[in-house]
């Protein structure tokens, strides 16, 4: 759906993301691991050029290389994201919030009247399927953690997206919540055939739901498989970062060590 051609991203003297070639597919729940500065939201930003890669390419199936003006919009269009702290506008409801994903649809004059009934049902529709039509003319500042997260990730439906970008999700939410927030997730781009790509934290909550882990440390790619190839060793490894306050200590040891020795 998406390819990246030996994209590297650099700040200062900081290399962020070291030159990296991968591919994500129509329906694949892809989750992005690693500690904190390892590259996670330098990559989900390439994806949909927030972020401008100072080296490679990108490729957009059916809309070819990720240059142009009008292919971005296009592909942003297309392309929903959902952050850690859920950028919704706190005054306004759930639903001019949700219709906020249909922007890219209309010209920026169009986008300051309000929205035709076709687009207000999308907007409806979007709700429902996270379970909050019933909540819909209620303000943000008035929703749960876990209920505007998922008013987050109806804005995105809303786009009709091929693609959802979502950097730590449920980084904010209790554990009960992030699982719920991140199975309904989960289920919408599988009954869509979304390409999702989601960085997460917890190992478990990877474990439950990604068909496919991408461990970053350092702005490389260290591990890319199924979550049943991560050992409990590589795990362990995980935990410890999570717990550790030093951010800098060298996730994936033994993944290094794998790929050093192979
Ligand atoms: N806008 C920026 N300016 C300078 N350095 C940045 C910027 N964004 C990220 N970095 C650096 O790039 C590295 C990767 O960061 P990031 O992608 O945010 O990691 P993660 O999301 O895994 O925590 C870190 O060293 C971080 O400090
Ligand atoms: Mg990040």
């Amino acid at each position: 759906m998406i390819q990246l051609n030996n994209v590297s991203v650099q700040f200062g003297s900081v290399i962020a993301l070291h030159p990296t070639s991968l591919a994500f597919h129509q329906g694949q729940f892809t989750v992005l691991l690693g500690a904190s500065g390892a590259g996670k939201s330098t990559l989900l930003r390439c994806l949909n050029l927030m972020c401008k890669p100072h080296v490679g390419s990108i490729d957009v199936e059916g809309l070819g290389r990720l240059e142009g003006r009008k292919i971005l919009q296009t592909h942003r269009r297309q392309t929903g994201m959902i952050f850690q702290q859920h950028q919704l506008i706190d005054r306004h409801s759930a639903l001019q919030n949700v219709l906020m994903g249909r922007f890219g649809y209309h010209s920026a004059l169009r986008s300051m009247f309000p929205l035709s009934r076709q687009e207000q049902t999308i907007g409806l529709q979007s709700l429902e399927r996270v379970g909050l039509l019933h909540k819909a003319q209620s303000r943000i500042d008035q929703l749960s953690g876990g209920q505007q997260q998922r008013v987050g990730i109806a804005r995105a439906l809303a786009q009709k997206p091929l693609l959802i970008l979502a950097d730590e999700p449920v980084a904010s939410l209790d554990p009960a919540t992030a699982d719920k927030v991140l199975a309904q997730l989960h289920h919408i781009c599988k009954e869509d055939g979304i390409a999702a790509v989601v960085s997460l934290h917890q190992v478990d909550l990877a474990k439950r739901y990604a068909d496919r882990i991408v461990g970053l440390a350092h702005g490389r790619v260290v591990f890319d498989a199924e979550p049943d190839k991560l050992t409990h060793i590589q795990e362990a490894e995980l935990y410890e970062q999570k717990n550790s306050n030093n951010e800098r200590a060298a996730p994936f040891k033994s993944l290094n060590a794998q790929l050093v020795s192979a």
